[in-house]
């Protein structure tokens, strides 16, 4: 399965996709790491991997049509199976969303629906909630919309930091998105028609990946 992965920033998300390409674990190539700034810390991971690196930079395109044109023109380039969002901070116009329907995913640091967009890990603090976590979700027109794969439940314990949660959080994201990724290239999770099936079966709700861990150790 040949992945292109999109990042703005530190990367950690794509280091931990390629570790599980490289141990072994996900039967998956990552074809290009484009990012929309050139100084994105998370580009070197992929240089280290000897992968295509590329830099957008959004103040050479007059607008967000064109930008996300010529993303798409390179993203095509590389006939990517999945085009994965890993921290790219951007907002993509329908257009984009469109053109990889059902190709693009991205990773959001909660319990989608709850408290899309951005400092999730503060919101859920303030919400009072006694959990929190992470989701994986297939990409649309709307921001952090879109029928969501699997989740990954974080306790939120007292006293907690935002820090410290989010510190809680990153880790069982990692372990979230390759195990999506793994599965979307394994074909247990697919698309037949716009029904997302999971094991052949309709997939009603986000999987979640403890219980699912558990089910299979019965
Ligand atoms: C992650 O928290 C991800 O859920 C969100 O952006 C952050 C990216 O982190 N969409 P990294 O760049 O993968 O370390």
């Amino acid at each position: 399965m040949p992945l292109v992965v999109l990042i703005s920033g530190r990367g950690s998300n794509l280091k931990a996709i390629l570790d599980a390409i490289s141990g072994g674990e996900l039967p998956a190539v990552v074809s290009a790491v484009i990012s929309n700034r050139a100084d994105a810390a998370g580009l070197e991971y992929a240089r280290q991997a000897n992968i295509d690196t590329l830099a957008l930079d959004a103040d050479d395109y007059p607008d967000g049509q064109s930008y996300d044109r010529a993303l798409q023109g390179l993203v095509d380039c590389f006939e990517p199976g999945l085009v994965i969002l890993a921290g790219f901070m951007r907002i993509l116009t329908p257009e984009f969303v469109q053109h990889f329907h059902h190709k693009l995913i991205n990773i959001h640091p909660s319990l989608l629906p709850e408290f899309r967009g951005l400092n999730t890990h503060q919101r859920a603090l303030e919400a009072g909630v006694e959990e929190h976590g992470a989701s994986v979700h297939f990409v649309s027109e709307e921001l952090d919309s879109g029928p969501t794969i699997l989740q990954v439940r974080v306790p939120v314990l007292p006293d907690d930091t935002a820090e410290q949660l989010a510190t809680r959080v990153l880790p069982e994201e990692h372990r979230l998105y390759v195990r999506a990724i793994r599965w979307l290239a394994e074909g247990r999770i697919r698309w037949h028609n716009e029904q997302l099936l999971f094991d052949g079966q309709p997939l009603q709700q986000p999987i979640d990946i403890d219980a699912e861990n558990q089910k299979k150790s019965d």
